[in-house]
């Protein structure tokens, strides 16, 4: 099974993103910039695969640190988890691995271990992290395929698979486990303009499993609806509120807008990990905005006139309203209001 990101020994080895699908190349990762500087670049992307990356970047500052003073480990543990909080504000994935490290470290202070044992501790609760995350992602792919008739067309938005978590995938894990369940699927892949995560990663996981996967431009999602080729989406999710609000990659919510004018499931797949029950609706959820040159020069070719004024935002929040269900490795919750289904599944 394709995972993204692995600890190799004193160090982080991911697939570069940024250069699929034409080519595979696998880096390791030997510094906390270097993974602070992977994330933003999107090279590490995808909610629960940035969690993984900041729990192992703390794991790479202790074992960087060269020094014999417990303290000021601890100091440079602290500090690379406020730089790697820097990167990205939308998926709450990084602050929730952020705080499971912050609270591991803290432990490990009170228990008063030594160096060495202290950073077998933060690798340890990383890697906790990391498999979780794989067993969660086969939970909601087994919860979803259920939902799904047979035979089924799925349109899906940016890329939540293997690529974007720890393996297998959220909204893809549920394609991959109708699949697995003997289901007839097939999937339209949006290419999600600008970064075209779609079109560069969610085709090139699909084709390499054998999935029936075509792509559309984004412009394309209402036609292919129109002539009832849709029978339900499955997105992913890089925050959801607590009364099921969910932030996930720009162009989501005109996805959900159009499944409800045309009668279509609206599921969103995603952990507990990327549920914000801290705050009471999506209005609240920070949305990234990131660079014009995005959107007027990708890859170098100029689309754009010089000094076009540009709003460029990563995301945009689908009210839990449009969403007819949200798929977590506890269950699916599908009444609405979906907060309620939310705090009663997860909020203990
Ligand atoms: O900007 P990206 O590529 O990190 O955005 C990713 C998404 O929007 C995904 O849908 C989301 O993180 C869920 S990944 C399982």
């Amino acid at each position: 099974m394709l995972s993204p990101i692995t600890w190799n020994d004193g160090s982080i080895r991911i697939i570069e993103q940024t250069l699929l699908p034409t080519e595979e190349r696998w880096v390791d990762l030997a510094t906390v910039d270097e993974v602070a500087d992977a994330i933003r670049r999107l090279a590490i992307r995808g909610a629960p695969e940035i969690g993984v990356a900041a729990a192992m970047g703390c794991a790479l500052a202790a074992f960087r640190y060269s020094g014999t003073e417990r303290q000021e480990m601890i100091s440079e543990v602290s500090e690379a988890a406020q730089v790697l909080a820097g990167t990205r504000p939308t998926a709450v994935n990084l602050f929730w691995a952020l705080d499971r490290m912050k609270t591991r470290l803290a432990a490990l202070d009170a228990e008063e271990k030594d160096i060495h044992e202290m950073r077998e501790g933060l690798l340890a609760e990383a890697q906790a992290i990391r498999e979780q995350d794989l067993e969660f992602c086969l939970a909601i792919g087994r919860h979803g395929a259920e939902l799904l008739p047979d035979p089924v067309t799925v349109i899906t938005h940016c890329n939540a698979g293997a690529l974007a978590t720890a393996g297998y995938g959220t909204a893809l894990g549920v394609i991959r486990a109708a699949k697995e369940a003997g289901k007839d699927i097939r999937v339209f892949a949006d290419e999600t303009r600008p970064l075209l995560q779609g079109a560069r990663l969610t085709t090139w996981e699909l084709m390499k499993d054998n999935i029936d996967v075509t792509l559309i431009c984004d412009n394309a999602a209402g036609h292919v609806m129109r002539q009832g080729l849709i029978h339900a989406c499955i997105v992913g999710a890089d925050r959801i509120a607590a009364n099921g609000d969910t932030a996930n990659k720009i162009g989501t919510y005109s996805l959900a807008v159009l499944a409800r004018r045309h009668g279509i499931a609206f599921y969103v797949a995603a952990p507990s990990s990327t549920v914000d029950l801290s705050l009471e609706s999506g209005d609240k959820i920070p949305i990234e905005q990131r660079a014009a040159t995005e959107v007027t020069t990708p890859r170098g070719t100029v689309f754009a006139p010089e000094g076009v004024q540009v709003l460029n935002p990563a995301f945009d929040v689908t009210p839990a309203s449009l969403i007819t269900a949200i798929i977590t490795e506890r269950g699916v919750v599908k009444n609405q209001p979906l907060g309620r289904g939310l705090q009663d599944i997860l909020g203990q």
